[in-house]
């Protein structure tokens, strides 16, 4: 019994010194948070704020509850998806940071929720979301603990076009930044964390070559973009399966091959889809594709592939490798899915690189601080991030990474200005 409460320390003490670890190392890579936490530090601008934030419990949500907890706010974490949670991060905050964090990687939906309900009942000031689940509840069943909710922010594009539904139907009870509508947040951050991470995780998962392989793109968004490019940096011959002609329009010049899914579906070899929409894979596709079609998911939720579908149609054997389910068809061919179809990026890899969080949550931390200042003067409405930000945000991360931006001169500005200088 001595031995085995030893082994579990052990194993504790490990995981705590890894996050610890792991939480330090993005650090040094998030100039731009660093840069704020340390002002936040000086100015305490969130002093007295109690701040619920659900999110992917990662090293760089870490890092930015540290520096709001620095600000002044008293902070409790969930984790955005079950399948998220990093560990080793969640204790770390708990046992060496003293942040109240409810999360835990692989938990079912019922303690998912359960954990999201506890964050509601610290009764934030500010809620922090990546999916609109905690605003979601303290709008529905936890609706208890709302009264003193004053405003927040939202991370994802999926989360945005939720608030945006829930302020048309004028449900919205508090004014929401939209983070992922700076500049500084999808350019990057969908484009290239989502692009590089996502590869990142199928490759974990699979341990696959991806070069000759024909790799489709479902929605060829912000998210869709990055990931096709670095599929074809890859070696990969992409193709793109867009539903906003525009999109598609832009794919093909990017030099894709486009088409509906079910053209590519009898020759896809990897599938990811990318849409923020459901059952953009379904029982219309998986009886077209090619025994040993590997399917995955990075959009938001894990609606996008119908798995139970397949489930009814196929027999399904978990454990192949770690994080892949194999479904047999009744004709032998046999499917793989990546992650039961949750965001591979974060389910099977780390999620996106500390680099590219580094703006994103420079954004969310700044937006706190503006939405706390600001709170009379809004109304119950989605909000995009005020361009002071997301411009500050770029200029420090230039600086950060020691380049330069042209300044121009006393003519050139008067000449951008002015309609009387022709030819
Ligand atoms: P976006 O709105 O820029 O692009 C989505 C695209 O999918 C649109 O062009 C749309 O026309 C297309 N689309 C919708 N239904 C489709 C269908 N059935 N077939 C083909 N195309 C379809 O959105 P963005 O920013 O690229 O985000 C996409 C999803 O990824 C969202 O759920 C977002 O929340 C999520 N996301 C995931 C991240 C991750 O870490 N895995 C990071 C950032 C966003």
């Amino acid at each position: 019994m001595a031995l085995l409460l030893l082994t579990k320390r052990g194993v504790t003490m490990d995981l705590l010194v890894k996050g610890e670890g792991r939480i330090e190392w993005a650090a040094r890579r998030m100039p731009v948070l660093s840069a704020i936490r340390h002002r936040f530090a000086e100015e305490r601008p969130l002093e007295g704020i109690r701040l619920g934030a659900c999110l992917h419990v990662t090293t760089e949500t870490a890092n930015l509850m540290l520096a709001l907890k620095d600000g002044g706010a008293q902070v409790a974490l969930c984790a955005s998806n079950p399948l998220s949670t990093q560990d080793d991060v969640a204790l770390a905050l708990r046992e060496s940071f003293s942040i109240e964090v409810h999360a835990q990687r692989g938990v079912d939906n019922n303690t998912y929720y359960r954990h999201v309900r506890a964050v509601a009942s610290t009764k934030p000031h500010v809620t922090m979301d990546d999916g609109a689940d905690l605003v979601a509840a303290l709008h529905g069943e936890t609706s208890q603990w709302s009264s003193e909710v004053m405003a927040g922010t939202e991370e994802t594009t999926t989360g945005v076009n939720r608030l945006r539904a829930m302020a048309e139907d004028g449900a919205l009870r508090y004014p929401i930044i939209a983070v992922n509508d700076a500049l500084t947040k999808h350019m990057f951050d969908n484009r290239y964390g989502t692009g590089q991470s996502t590869i990142d995780g199928i490759l974990r998962a699979t341990n696959i070559l991806l070069a000759g392989r024909v790799f489709v793109v479902a929605g060829y968004g912000w998210c869709g973009k990055g990931l096709a490019s670095r599929a074809r940096g890859m070696g990969a011959r992409v193709m793109v399966v867009e539903a906003d002609p525009l999109r598609a329009l832009e794919a093909a010049m990017d030099g894709y091959q486009v088409g509906s899914m079910e053209e590519a579906a009898s020759v896809g070899d990897v599938f990811v889809t990318v849409t923020g929409n459901r059952g953009v894979i379904d029982t219309r596709h998986f009886g077209l594709m090619k025994d040993g079609a590997i399917l995955a998911n990075s959009g938001h939720f894990d609606v996008e592939i119908d798995v139970e579908a397949l489930a009814g149609v196929a027999r399904r054997s978990p454990g192949v490798r770690e994080g892949v389910s194999e479904y047999e068809m009744p004709d032998g061919r046999r499917l793989y899915v990546l992650g039961d179809g949750r965001l591979i990026n974060l389910a099977a890899a780390e999620g996106h690189p500390a680099e590219v969080m580094d703006m994103s949550f420079a954004n969310q931390a700044l937006a706190v601080e503006w939405l706390v200042k600001e709170r009379p003067a809004l109304e119950n409405r989605v909000y995009g991030v005020p361009l002071e930000i997301d411009r500050e945000v770029a200029r420090l991360k230039m600086l950060a990474m020691g380049m330069r931006v042209e300044e121009l001169t006393e003519s050139q500005r008067e000449y951008m200005g002015s309609w009387k200088m022709g030819t």
